[in-house]
């Protein structure tokens, strides 16, 4: 890191003051480079890469396998979240892992005695986006496909037997099929998906033609893979014995465990961590959350493959104002970072927590960090678990919750260790999360392409190559509350923005 930089914090601190994203802003340089040609690739753990440096928070209103799915196609890395349980855990994980195989191995199915408006409504509860259905019968056999014209010409009292194509006519191929070849079929019979029966008779999966596509066609460059062409997925785990029984569940899948707890200084989170890495040394272990340099020291020496940063920045986190604990996250970043690598330690920082506008990314990797985690911007996306509700204004909302808000205590095992709740407390567990409603979004994509396009721009006023340069030299004004109040749009009356 430049002098200035280590000086300018190193001034606020004999001041005792902490900094947060709105109390500074980055200092623009000579820049030779251009948002396209900066170069945004970083790591989440010490050897898991990321093409764009963004993580979706390990929460159950954020990261479950949609959101993993997207997010990885974007070029960043989800963390399921470990309020599941561990079965379920797996098969999330293990359907990012699976994703670009292109078949989907458990199809959501319709019975061939159900009519057509049992399917209508089920498809209203679960708020799918599809409407083809392979059909079987009492027995599990396939016996034909329900599709958007059989919707859209049937009555609704019609059997599903009577509304479907029968299987004689539908176009079907057997398990030993390859992608490959599943797409040629695919094309030849322009279809957009394709049953796969087994020798029985029953149903053994479905590819779908866009993900077939997309393997056939090759795998864009934006996607963030592994070694064997699988996107990159994350998950979370306790601080206890419980991790370990996870990950045996889920090591095949998954690229990196996050232990995710509130104080990650901490012998549970040490210990295991310890038990993590020996018995899984070749998985990544990221461990969170702290917010001082001497515990990102400590976790370093302890083994962590990377560090997760933010003690209470969060949208929705009430750990701050219930316990008076935190320090501020841009400081909070900074020390955490610069203690790591003043350290020798070559392992990746994750700043957790308050990103509101897409400037603070910018300014939270200026800071040292080498990825964010974000929740509330991800929170209310087509991809995020929960549906749309309507609230009595019009508004499409979706919950968005704190893992450590009353309910989410009273609902998840994993909460209540995450905010270190022993089973059996007397009275209301201390909630350090509220629960909230965010604007429905629509797809993950759109709120990320602008993030990282606002991230390119950002790096180019500063004359950053790549995310290494910004961590070096980008320079910061700490401001007053006038320069914040000029940052945004001001004595105006703002009819259109992004
Ligand atoms: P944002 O600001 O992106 O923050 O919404 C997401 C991060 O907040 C943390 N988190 C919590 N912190 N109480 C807290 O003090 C909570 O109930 C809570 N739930 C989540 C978590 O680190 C997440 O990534």
């Amino acid at each position: 890191m430049i002098t200035e930089k280590i000086q300018f914090f190193a001034e606020m601190q004999k001041q005792g003051l902490a900094l947060t994203f709105d109390d500074v802003r980055l200092r623009t340089d000579r820049s030779s480079v251009t948002p396209t040609n900066v170069k945004i690739t970083s790591r989440f753990s010490t050897h898991v890469e990321l093409k764009v440096p963004i993580v979706s928070a390990a929460m159950d209103t954020v990261t479950t396998a949609n959101m993993a799915i997207a997010v990885a196609k974007i070029g960043g890395i989800g963390v399921i979240h470990a309020g599941l349980t561990p079965e379920e855990q797996r098969i999330e994980v293990r359907r990012v892992k699976l994703h670009l195989n292109g078949f989907v191995e458990k199809p959501v199915t319709a019975k061939d005695d159900q009519t057509m408006a049992e399917v209508i409504a089920m498809c209203e509860e679960k708020q799918f986006d599809f409407k083809t259905f392979p059909v079987v019968n009492s027995k599990g056999k396939f016996v034909g496909l329900l599709t958007q014209n059989d919707f859209d010409f049937s009555d609704k009292s019609t059997l599903v037997r009577n509304a479907m194509t029968p299987s004689k006519d539908a176009t079907t191929a057997p398990a030993s099929i390859s992608v490959e070849s599943a797409y040629d079929l695919m094309r030849e019979h322009k279809k957009k998906t394709l049953p796969i029966i087994e020798k029985d008779g029953t149903l053994g999966g479905m590819y779908v033609f866009s993900d077939v596509k997309r393997i056939a066609e090759g795998n864009p460059d934006q996607y963030n893979l592994d070694e064997n062409g699988s996107l990159r997925v994350a998950a979370a785990v306790p601080t206890d014995d419980g991790a370990l029984e996870r990950v045996r569940l889920m090591h095949k899948y998954v690229d990196v465990v996050v232990i995710d707890t509130a104080q990650g200084d901490s012998d549970f989170a040490v210990d295991t961590l310890k038990k993590l890495k020996a018995e899984f040394p070749d998985i990544d272990v990221v461990v969170g959350n702290i917010s001082e340099g001497a515990s990102a020291r400590a976790l370093a020496e302890a083994g962590a493959d990377g560090i997760k940063v933010g003690q209470g920045p969060g949208s929705i986190c009430t750990t701050r104002t219930e316990t008076g604990i935190g320090c501020p996250q841009v400081t909070a970043v900074y020390e955490c970072a610069r203690a790591v690598r003043e350290a020798g330690y070559n392992i990746p920082v994750c700043a957790d927590g308050g990103i509101k506008d897409p400037g603070d990314i910018s300014i939270a990797i200026a800071a040292g960090a080498d990825s964010v985690m974000m929740g509330g911007r991800l929170a209310g996306t087509k991809e995020a678990p929960g549906q749309i509700l309507e609230l009595e204004d019009g508004s499409r909302v979706k919950l968005y919750r704190g893992m450590g808000s009353p309910s989410a205590l009273r609902d998840s095992a994993a909460s209540r260790k995450r905010y270190g709740i022993t089973e059996g407390v007397v009275g209301k567990p201390l909630a350090e999360g509220v629960e909230s409603y965010v604007p429905y979004k629509g797809e993950v994509f759109n709120v990320l392409d602008r993030f990282m396009k606002a991230l390119r721009k950002s790096m180019s006023y500063v004359g950053a190559p790549d995310i290494a340069a910004h961590q070096k030299n980008t320079m910061f004004w700490r401001i007053t509350g006038s320069g914040l109040r000029e940052s945004h749009p001001h004595d105006v009356r703002v009819v259109s923005r992004t």
